[in-house]
């Protein structure tokens, strides 16, 4: 049966190959400049867990969320975190963060376990990661 397992790791090696072409296409985002190794993982959060679909590519803000900008002013990096894994129940203790919710008709998801992409045992880290990303404001 060698021939038989052979053809089918060929097989499985040009499905891997194929899929990691197509992952590079043209519209994959490159990072901006000037981030350390945290920051830059950080980054890679922020794509992956499509936190751009409501805040934009550069955090700018768009009309499903505000812009990701001077937010060193109002959190620390563990204050963030916690805020991503339950953003209401921050809302519910911060006026200004409640204000900035009632802009908008679409709500910021909670990246709980049971979310796409959250569920990994490295979730604290990534998110610790996000933090540092997101209180480095974009150039
Ligand atoms: C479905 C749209 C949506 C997605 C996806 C989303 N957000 Fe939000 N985000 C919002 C909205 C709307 C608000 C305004 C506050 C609220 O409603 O909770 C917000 C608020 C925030 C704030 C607080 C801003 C402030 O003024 O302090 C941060 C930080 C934030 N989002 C980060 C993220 C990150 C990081 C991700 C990806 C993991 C993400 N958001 C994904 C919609 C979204």
């Amino acid at each position: 049966m060698p021939q038989r397992r052979s053809t089918i790791a060929l097989v499985l090696a040009t499905g891997i190959l194929l899929a990691y072409v197509a992952g590079c296409g043209a519209d994959r985002p490159t990072p901006p400049p000037g981030l350390d190794k945290v920051q830059l993982a950080g980054w890679r959060a922020y794509v992956d867990l499509n936190c751009a679909a409501c805040h934009g590519e550069d955090r700018r803000g768009q009309r499903s969320g505000p812009a990701l900008t001077g937010l060193a002013e109002h959190w620390s990096a563990e204050q963030l975190v916690s805020y991503l894994t339950d953003p209401d129940a921050m809302i519910r203790t911060s006026p200004r963060l409640a204000r900035v919710a009632g802009q908008y008709s679409i709500r910021m998801p909670a990246s709980s376990g049971k979310s796409p992409g959250y569920g990994d045992p490295e979730r604290v880290e990534k998110l610790g990661a996000l933090a540092e990303y997101l209180l480095v404001d974009p150039r």
